[in-house]
Protein backbone atom coordinates (compact mmCIF):
# COMPACT_ATOMS: atom_id res chain seq x y z
CA UNK A 1 0.00 0.00 0.00
CA UNK A 2 1.35 3.65 -0.67
CA UNK A 3 -0.26 7.08 -0.62
CA UNK A 4 -2.22 8.57 -3.62
CA UNK A 5 0.40 10.68 -5.32
CA UNK A 6 -0.82 14.10 -6.92
CA UNK A 7 1.81 15.83 -8.51
CA UNK A 8 0.76 19.70 -8.55
CA UNK A 9 2.29 21.99 -10.03
CA UNK A 10 2.34 26.12 -11.45
CA UNK A 11 3.88 26.37 -14.64
CA UNK A 12 3.69 29.16 -17.50
CA UNK A 13 2.20 27.74 -21.30
CA UNK A 14 4.99 26.25 -22.17
CA UNK A 15 5.44 24.14 -19.07
CA UNK A 16 8.45 26.28 -17.59
CA UNK A 17 9.30 25.53 -14.21
CA UNK A 18 10.35 29.24 -12.29
CA UNK A 19 7.47 31.78 -11.84
CA UNK A 20 10.32 34.24 -11.44
CA UNK A 21 11.18 34.09 -15.16
CA UNK A 22 7.38 33.94 -16.33
CA UNK A 23 6.38 37.35 -18.67
CA UNK A 24 4.26 39.77 -16.18
CA UNK A 25 0.36 39.59 -15.85
CA UNK A 26 -1.44 41.61 -18.34
CA UNK A 27 -2.94 45.41 -17.47
CA UNK A 28 -5.86 44.50 -15.20
CA UNK A 29 -5.01 40.98 -13.94
CA UNK A 30 -3.70 40.92 -10.13
CA UNK A 31 -0.16 39.37 -9.88
CA UNK A 32 -1.57 38.22 -6.52
CA UNK A 33 -4.59 37.05 -7.28
CA UNK A 34 -2.39 34.87 -9.99
CA UNK A 35 -0.10 33.86 -6.92
CA UNK A 36 -2.66 32.68 -4.50
CA UNK A 37 -4.36 30.20 -6.84
CA UNK A 38 -1.20 27.86 -5.83
CA UNK A 39 -1.66 27.46 -2.05
CA UNK A 40 -5.50 27.72 -2.75
CA UNK A 41 -5.67 24.70 -4.79
CA UNK A 42 -2.67 22.86 -2.55
CA UNK A 43 -5.28 23.76 0.51
CA UNK A 44 -8.33 21.64 -1.17
CA UNK A 45 -6.70 18.72 -1.64
CA UNK A 46 -6.84 17.83 2.09
CA UNK A 47 -3.79 16.18 1.77
CA UNK A 48 -1.58 14.52 4.90
CA UNK A 49 1.44 16.28 3.54
CA UNK A 50 3.85 17.43 0.68
CA UNK A 51 6.71 16.17 -0.84
CA UNK A 52 10.08 18.21 -2.85
CA UNK A 53 12.95 17.30 -4.40
CA UNK A 54 16.50 17.93 -2.19
CA UNK A 55 17.42 20.81 -4.31
CA UNK A 56 13.78 22.40 -4.14
CA UNK A 57 14.36 21.67 0.25
CA UNK A 58 17.62 22.73 0.29
CA UNK A 59 15.90 26.05 -0.79
CA UNK A 60 13.22 26.13 1.96
CA UNK A 61 15.09 24.36 4.80
CA UNK A 62 16.45 27.39 7.21
CA UNK A 63 19.41 25.41 9.18
CA UNK A 64 23.31 25.32 8.74
CA UNK A 65 25.79 22.23 9.00
CA UNK A 66 26.72 21.00 12.33
CA UNK A 67 29.61 19.09 13.65
CA UNK A 68 28.54 16.48 15.91
CA UNK A 69 31.77 14.49 17.20
CA UNK A 70 31.14 10.80 18.36
CA UNK A 71 27.92 10.36 17.29
CA UNK A 72 26.43 6.85 18.37
CA UNK A 73 26.70 4.18 15.68
CA UNK A 74 22.85 3.21 14.92
CA UNK A 75 21.16 0.79 12.90
CA UNK A 76 19.65 2.27 9.71
CA UNK A 77 16.10 1.63 11.25
CA UNK A 78 12.88 4.65 10.90
CA UNK A 79 13.11 7.41 13.74
CA UNK A 80 9.36 8.72 13.98
CA UNK A 81 10.61 12.25 15.72
CA UNK A 82 6.92 14.15 17.15
CA UNK A 83 4.79 14.72 15.14
CA UNK A 84 2.11 15.87 16.75
CA UNK A 85 -0.66 15.52 14.41
CA UNK A 86 0.90 18.29 11.54
CA UNK A 87 1.06 17.56 7.84
CA UNK A 88 4.23 16.46 6.75
CA UNK A 89 6.59 18.11 4.91
CA UNK A 90 8.82 15.50 2.87
CA UNK A 91 11.94 15.35 0.84
CA UNK A 92 14.70 13.20 -0.82
CA UNK A 93 17.86 13.72 0.45
CA UNK A 94 19.58 10.70 -0.93
CA UNK A 95 23.25 11.77 0.30
CA UNK A 96 22.33 14.07 3.60
CA UNK A 97 22.44 17.18 2.06
CA UNK A 98 19.52 19.42 4.16
CA UNK A 99 19.86 20.94 6.98
CA UNK A 100 16.83 22.46 9.32
CA UNK A 101 17.63 23.60 12.28
CA UNK A 102 14.34 22.43 13.46
CA UNK A 103 11.92 20.00 13.15
CA UNK A 104 9.18 21.96 10.41
CA UNK A 105 9.05 23.49 7.75
CA UNK A 106 6.08 26.23 7.34
CA UNK A 107 4.84 24.51 10.29
CA UNK A 108 4.40 21.01 8.79
CA UNK A 109 7.39 18.45 10.53
CA UNK A 110 9.98 17.44 8.55
CA UNK A 111 10.21 13.70 7.53
CA UNK A 112 13.34 12.62 5.17
CA UNK A 113 13.73 10.00 2.76
CA UNK A 114 17.65 9.12 3.32
CA UNK A 115 19.89 6.43 1.55
CA UNK A 116 21.57 3.82 3.76
CA UNK A 117 25.01 5.77 2.89
CA UNK A 118 24.34 8.56 5.34
CA UNK A 119 26.91 9.50 7.95
CA UNK A 120 25.41 8.65 11.55
CA UNK A 121 26.69 12.27 12.24
CA UNK A 122 24.34 13.58 9.91
CA UNK A 123 21.51 10.53 11.73
CA UNK A 124 22.43 12.24 15.31
CA UNK A 125 22.18 15.91 13.60
CA UNK A 126 18.46 14.99 12.45
CA UNK A 127 17.44 13.52 15.63
CA UNK A 128 18.27 16.44 17.17
CA UNK A 129 16.41 19.26 14.81
CA UNK A 130 13.31 16.72 15.68
CA UNK A 131 13.46 15.47 12.43
CA UNK A 132 11.70 11.80 11.01
CA UNK A 133 13.97 9.76 8.98
CA UNK A 134 13.17 6.78 6.87
CA UNK A 135 15.54 4.96 4.52
CA UNK A 136 15.32 4.04 0.66
CA UNK A 137 17.55 1.66 0.23
CA UNK A 138 21.21 1.87 0.22
CA UNK A 139 21.13 4.50 -2.49
CA UNK A 140 18.34 6.48 -1.72
CA UNK A 141 16.89 5.34 -4.54
CA UNK A 142 14.15 3.03 -3.88
CA UNK A 143 11.45 5.42 -4.34
CA UNK A 144 8.69 3.05 -4.22
CA UNK A 145 9.56 0.77 -0.85
CA UNK A 146 9.74 4.74 1.03
CA UNK A 147 6.26 5.57 -0.34
CA UNK A 148 5.09 2.56 1.13
CA UNK A 149 6.93 3.31 4.72
CA UNK A 150 5.43 6.88 4.37
CA UNK A 151 1.66 4.94 4.23
CA UNK A 152 2.32 2.37 6.90
CA UNK A 153 4.50 4.65 9.58
CA UNK A 154 2.92 7.89 8.50
CA UNK A 155 -0.28 6.81 7.99
CA UNK A 156 -0.05 8.83 4.92
CA UNK A 157 -3.47 8.51 2.25
CA UNK A 158 -2.26 11.38 0.08
CA UNK A 159 0.71 13.04 -0.97
CA UNK A 160 1.27 16.52 -3.21
CA UNK A 161 4.38 15.81 -5.22
CA UNK A 162 5.59 19.63 -5.81
CA UNK A 163 8.64 19.60 -7.91
CA UNK A 164 11.70 20.16 -9.14
CA UNK A 165 11.42 18.59 -12.30
CA UNK A 166 13.81 16.11 -11.76
CA UNK A 167 12.21 14.55 -8.67
CA UNK A 168 8.87 14.47 -10.56
CA UNK A 169 10.57 12.56 -13.46
CA UNK A 170 11.99 10.32 -10.72
CA UNK A 171 8.41 9.54 -9.49
CA UNK A 172 6.95 9.41 -13.75
CA UNK A 173 9.21 7.01 -14.53
CA UNK A 174 8.79 5.03 -11.21
CA UNK A 175 5.15 5.10 -11.86
CA UNK A 176 4.20 6.41 -8.87
CA UNK A 177 1.96 9.47 -10.21
CA UNK A 178 -1.67 8.74 -9.90
CA UNK A 179 -3.05 12.48 -10.98
CA UNK A 180 -1.15 15.58 -12.03
CA UNK A 181 -2.63 18.66 -10.72
CA UNK A 182 -1.38 21.53 -13.02
CA UNK A 183 -2.42 25.49 -13.15
CA UNK A 184 -1.60 26.91 -16.40
CA UNK A 185 -0.78 30.74 -15.73
CA UNK A 186 -1.38 33.49 -18.52
CA UNK A 187 2.31 33.91 -18.89
CA UNK A 188 5.48 32.28 -21.03
CA UNK A 189 8.96 31.81 -20.13
CA UNK A 190 10.42 31.21 -23.68
CA UNK A 191 14.01 30.26 -23.53
CA UNK A 192 15.18 26.94 -24.68
CA UNK A 193 16.82 24.61 -22.18
CA UNK A 194 14.94 26.22 -19.07
CA UNK A 195 14.05 23.70 -16.56
CA UNK A 196 10.40 22.28 -17.12
CA UNK A 197 7.92 20.95 -14.24
CA UNK A 198 8.71 17.29 -15.20
CA UNK A 199 12.61 16.68 -16.28
CA UNK A 200 13.73 13.33 -16.30
CA UNK A 201 17.03 13.06 -15.62
CA UNK A 202 17.78 9.58 -16.99
CA UNK A 203 19.40 7.62 -19.37
CA UNK A 204 19.32 8.99 -23.48
CA UNK A 205 16.14 7.41 -25.27
CA UNK A 206 14.63 6.55 -22.15
CA UNK A 207 10.83 7.53 -21.66
CA UNK A 208 9.75 7.81 -18.48
CA UNK A 209 6.05 7.78 -19.09
CA UNK A 210 6.46 5.05 -21.30
CA UNK A 211 3.01 2.57 -20.35
CA UNK A 212 0.74 5.52 -18.95
CA UNK A 213 -1.58 7.62 -20.25
CA UNK A 214 -3.03 10.72 -20.06
CA UNK A 215 -6.83 11.17 -18.54
CA UNK A 216 -8.22 14.59 -18.61
CA UNK A 217 -10.77 14.82 -14.89
CA UNK A 218 -11.24 18.62 -15.56
CA UNK A 219 -10.61 21.73 -16.55
CA UNK A 220 -11.30 25.39 -15.00
CA UNK A 221 -10.86 28.58 -15.48
CA UNK A 222 -9.71 30.67 -11.89
CA UNK A 223 -9.47 33.78 -11.52
CA UNK A 224 -7.15 36.20 -13.63
CA UNK A 225 -7.04 33.80 -16.44
CA UNK A 226 -5.50 31.08 -14.46
CA UNK A 227 -6.17 27.64 -16.06
CA UNK A 228 -6.02 24.40 -13.43
CA UNK A 229 -6.00 20.96 -15.36
CA UNK A 230 -6.55 17.64 -13.90
CA UNK A 231 -5.43 14.60 -15.68
CA UNK A 232 -5.52 11.10 -13.90
CA UNK A 233 -2.85 9.00 -14.79
CA UNK A 234 -3.60 5.25 -16.01
CA UNK A 235 -1.36 2.62 -16.22
CA UNK A 236 -1.89 0.69 -19.14
N1 LIG B 1 6.80 25.92 -9.88
C1 LIG B 1 7.65 26.26 -8.91
O1 LIG B 1 7.62 27.36 -8.51
C2 LIG B 1 8.65 25.28 -8.37
C3 LIG B 1 8.24 24.17 -7.65
C4 LIG B 1 9.22 23.30 -7.15
C5 LIG B 1 10.57 23.56 -7.38
N2 LIG B 1 10.92 24.67 -8.06
C6 LIG B 1 12.35 24.96 -8.33
O2 LIG B 1 12.95 23.84 -8.91
C7 LIG B 1 14.35 23.91 -8.69
C8 LIG B 1 14.86 22.54 -8.33
O3 LIG B 1 14.39 21.60 -9.27
P1 LIG B 1 15.30 20.36 -9.70
O4 LIG B 1 14.51 19.60 -10.66
O5 LIG B 1 16.65 20.89 -10.10
O6 LIG B 1 15.57 19.58 -8.32
P2 LIG B 1 14.60 18.79 -7.31
O7 LIG B 1 13.67 17.91 -8.07
O8 LIG B 1 14.06 19.72 -6.30
O9 LIG B 1 15.69 17.90 -6.56
C9 LIG B 1 16.48 16.99 -7.31
C10 LIG B 1 17.31 16.22 -6.31
O10 LIG B 1 16.51 15.26 -5.64
C11 LIG B 1 17.33 14.18 -5.27
N3 LIG B 1 16.75 12.91 -5.71
C12 LIG B 1 16.38 11.91 -4.89
N4 LIG B 1 15.95 10.87 -5.58
C13 LIG B 1 16.05 11.19 -6.88
C14 LIG B 1 15.76 10.47 -8.07
N5 LIG B 1 15.29 9.20 -8.06
N6 LIG B 1 15.96 11.09 -9.25
C15 LIG B 1 16.42 12.36 -9.27
N7 LIG B 1 16.72 13.07 -8.16
C16 LIG B 1 16.54 12.49 -6.98
C17 LIG B 1 18.71 14.40 -5.88
O11 LIG B 1 19.51 14.92 -4.81
P3 LIG B 1 21.11 14.74 -4.77
O12 LIG B 1 21.63 15.66 -5.83
O13 LIG B 1 21.48 15.16 -3.41
O14 LIG B 1 21.38 13.28 -5.05
C18 LIG B 1 18.45 15.45 -6.95
O15 LIG B 1 19.54 16.27 -7.23
C19 LIG B 1 14.55 24.90 -7.58
O16 LIG B 1 15.14 26.07 -8.12
C20 LIG B 1 13.15 25.22 -7.08
O17 LIG B 1 12.99 26.54 -6.65
C21 LIG B 1 9.99 25.53 -8.56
Amino acid sequence: MRPYIICHMGTSIDGRLHPSRFTSAAAGISPAVLRGHYEKVHDSFGADGWLVGRKTMSEMAKGSERTIANAAKVPREPHVANRNSRKLAITIDPSGRVHYGKDNVGGDHVVTILGEQVSDAYLAELREDGVSYIFAGAKGDDLASAMSELATIFGVRKLLLEGGGRINGAFLKHKLIDEFSTLIHPAVDGVAGTQTIVDYDGPEGDRPGAGQALRLISCETLEGGMVWLRHAVERL
